[in-house]
């Protein structure tokens, strides 16, 4: 039962990329300023990144998808082959299957397997215990572990959760006896400055922000289990509940417009949900994010081209991001943080909606 959820996330999660490829989402609500004499040579520029502990070549990551199935085993494999070639980190899927059936674990440890040396960040769901975040690290011998809090899908899964109470503290648990960097994320739905504050003083120093306009959790859950009337699956579906959520840019204006998170020296926060291409990576960063995470480009290009397509896409994307970085005149990361950004559209309606009290 488990595992054919998992094998229909795929299959779903597939043919939602290939309709979001090329698609507008709210990263178009963010342009550069064009100043066409504020280049810069691209051999002086560092497009290295930091997340909490973890100094990576390029400032992409591949984001927690999947394991614990037969499908699943040639992706993380690809994928694994794909961040051991290039450096990038890389996120497992919910690790939660393995820890109730260690037979479905094979295609989970394939991710260390291929990948010996590099960064390798195990996932849990929220609402698992401390002991469960020790057996998922150790399992993938994991540098972090990313934790999800997921509650729009749980809400449109059938067997998905219904009581959220005791998550928070779940996760402090976890933050405060794991001997690893937790990472907190959502799904596809964001997180606001509000969620990101409440983490913050549970002690999570790092965050996802996992925003909307990608891959959609509630669209996924929606088709996995339509209804045999048409009729009576109009009324049984949550289709009210897929455009819910916050995009990586609303979350990323949200936790700029709060003074003590935007200068919390300690506080990193990445960005992921939605990112297309290499100018959403170079977005996503000069509006505060450390690093972005890409996840349903990657498991496109893994089912198509294999490990191999998959270092070749990274790479293409790391070359580009360093021709938008000497474009912008930005030396490094820190500098895309002064290049003239012009946000419009929902995301810029929205927040100006946020600041009315
Ligand atoms: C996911 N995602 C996910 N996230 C997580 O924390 N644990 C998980 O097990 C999964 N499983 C999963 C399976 C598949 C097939 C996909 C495509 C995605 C969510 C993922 O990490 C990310 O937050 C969202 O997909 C949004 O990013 P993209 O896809 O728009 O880049």
């Amino acid at each position: 039962m488990a595992q054919s959820r998992k094998d229909d996330h795929i299959r779903l999660a597939a043919a939602q990329q290939a309709q979001l490829t090329g698609a507008p989402n709210a990263f178009d609500d963010v342009d550069f300023i064009h100043h066409a004499l504020a280049g810069m040579n691209a051999n002086d520029v560092d497009i290295s990144a930091r997340i909490g502990p973890w100094t990576m070549p390029s400032p992409i990551y591949i984001n927690g998808m999947t394991g614990g199935t037969d499908t699943a085993l040639p992706i993380n494999t690809a994928l694994a082959k794909a961040a051991a070639a290039t450096g990038v980190p890389m996120a497992s899927g919910s690790v939660g299957l393995a820890l109730d059936d260690p037979a479905t674990a094979e295609s989970f440890t394939v991710i260390r397997e291929h990948n010996p040396d590099g960064i390798v960040w195990a996932n849990l769901g929220a609402g698992r215990t401390l002991d469960h975040a020790k057996a998922a690290v150790e399992l993938l011998d994991a540098d972090g572990l990313q934790i999800h809090v997921n509650p729009i899908q749980e809400t449109v899964m059938p067997e998905g959760s219904r009581n959220f109470s005791a998550w928070l503290e779940l996760i402090e648990d976890i933050v405060s006896g794991l001997d690893v960097p937790v990472i907190v994320k959502e799904v596809g739905f964001g997180l606001s400055a509000k969620t990101v504050q409440q983490l913050y003083d549970i002690g999570v120093r790092i965050v996802d922000v996992a925003g909307s306009g990608g891959t959609n959790f509630a669209r996924i859950e929606n088709d996995r289990t339509a209804h045999p009337s048409s009729v009576i699956d109009a009324h049984a579906r949550f289709d009210w509940l897929e455009p819910m959520g916050l995009t990586a840019i609303d979350c990323l204006l949200d936790i700029a417009g709060v003074r003590e998170l935007a200068t919390q020296p300690d506080l990193t926060v990445v960005a992921s949900g939605g990112v297309r291409n290499p100018l959403d990576v170079v977005r996503a960063q000069a509006l505060g994010a450390s690093a972005v995470g890409l996840a349903g480009v990657m498991l496109r290009v893994a089912m198509a081209d294999g490990a191999a397509g998959v270092t070749e896409v990274i790479n293409l994307f790391t070359t580009r991001i360093r021709q938008l970085y000497a474009l912008l005149g930005a030396a490094d990361a820190h500098a895309l943080g002064s290049t003239d950004v012009v946000i419009t559209g929902p995301s810029a309606e929205k927040a100006r909606g946020r600041n009315i009290d």
